[in-house]
């Protein structure tokens, strides 16, 4: 690694599909409520995106404005992190760096679901410590609507689509912007908690309705309470792992973590000491929105003015995998696009 150099956020990005569904409208098709969704979760209305959208269209539209933010027109590479790529073969950044006109760079996907856009931001900061490039575009899109069962309320109730970017520059440890420390891990002996049973090269079987195919599940499935206590547990160790490594001896000014639960969010601000009202919301607008989850609210969080230059930020996530991670930082002066 070159001394001295670190990845500094210089631009960011986001876009949602106009669609909105609220609470009332699931129950309309749903044994469910707004009373129910609102109270377990926080989230009010979601985001979906129409039949004819595929990831990569939330993902040129976030990366564009990410790079609109920055003043760029030129990355060295594209790290896409998404669940729902556009087919599983091939990968759907380089169509999404064509396609922002960004020519013959390096780009590719990371699969780590809710917790992929903290290790895409990894993988660019890496490429940028080592000096293989100077600029990384880093993109976190997803449309869960694509991979949930219509008739399952515990999930539709949760996730909604949408994308966001940031756009990193080779810059200096100590600038505002620069990625502090990472903490990255997972537990593959959860696996089973966060799956899409079907599809894969586990059980190739994708459509649920041929009868030769028997009970094929194609569907993505949550083990809610599980994975609430999971995400609990170790986005705080992991939010407090990090704040060790970069030596805060204080809570951060702020807490943008994933957004997938409010219960989640207070129950991970109170563990590591953060004022409830020092937390990024924005699932009540927005739901789950996976891998787009974190820079999302990094753009709702900073319109608002709960995350201003200077402040110390931890971000955290948590999702399928298991897969975890917690990143430092001091925000930077950007627009969010
Ligand atoms: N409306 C009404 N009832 C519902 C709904 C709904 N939308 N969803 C579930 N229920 C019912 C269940 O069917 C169950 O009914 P039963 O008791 O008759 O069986 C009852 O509510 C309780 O279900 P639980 O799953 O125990 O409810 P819980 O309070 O745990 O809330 C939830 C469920 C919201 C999914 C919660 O467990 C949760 O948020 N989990 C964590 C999600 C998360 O953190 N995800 C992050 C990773 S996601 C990723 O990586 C892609």
């Amino acid at each position: 690694m070159s001394a001295g150099r670190a990845a500094v956020v210089c631009g960011l990005g986001t876009w949602l599909p106009p669609r909105v569904v609220t609470n009332d409208d699931l129950s309309q098709v749903l044994d469910t409520s707004d009373e129910w969704i609102r109270s377990r979760t926080g989230i009010g209305q979601r985001h979906v995106a129409d039949p004819t959208m595929a990831t990569s269209d939330l993902a040129v539209e976030a990366g564009g404005r990410a790079m609109k933010s920055a003043e760029v027109d030129s990355v060295d590479a594209v790290v896409l992190a998404t669940t729902t790529p556009d087919r599983p073969c091939p990968a759907t950044a380089p169509l999404v760096a064509s396609r922002l006109g960004l020519g013959t760079v390096a780009a590719f996907d990371v699969v780590a679901v809710c917790t992929g856009f903290l290790y895409g931001l990894a993988t660019g900061a890496g490429m940028i410590a080592t000096g293989g490039a100077e600029r990384v575009l880093v993109i976190g899109a997803d449309t869960f609507s694509t991979i949930l069962d219509p008739h399952d309320r515990s999930t539709r109730a949760i996730f909604g689509d949408g994308a966001g970017a940031v756009v990193l520059r080779a810059g200096q440890p100590d600038e505002d912007g620069a990625l502090g420390a990472f903490d990255l891990g997972s537990d593959g002996t959860g696996s089973e908690l966060i799956v899409i049973p079907s599809g894969g090269s586990r059980d190739p079987r994708r459509d649920p309705d041929r009868p030769a195919e028997g009970d094929a599940d194609p569907y993505f499935r949550m083990a809610g309470k599980s994975v609430f206590r999971n995400a609990v547990e170790r986005m705080t160790a992991s939010a407090r792992k990090t704040m060790t490594d970069v030596g805060w001896s204080t809570p951060p000014d702020v807490l943008v973590a994933h957004q997938a639960n409010l219960r989640i969010l207070h129950a991970v601000a109170d563990r590591v000491g953060i004022a409830r009202d020092a937390c990024a919301v924005n699932l009540d607008r927005v739901g789950n929105t996976a891998a787009a989850s974190i820079p999302l609210a990094l753009a709702d969080a900073t319109l608002s003015g709960l995350l201003r230059p200077g402040h110390r930020l931890l971000m955290t996530a948590f999702g399928g995998g298991l897969a975890w991670g917690s990143c430092t930082m001091r925000w930077p002066a950007v627009t969010p696009g």
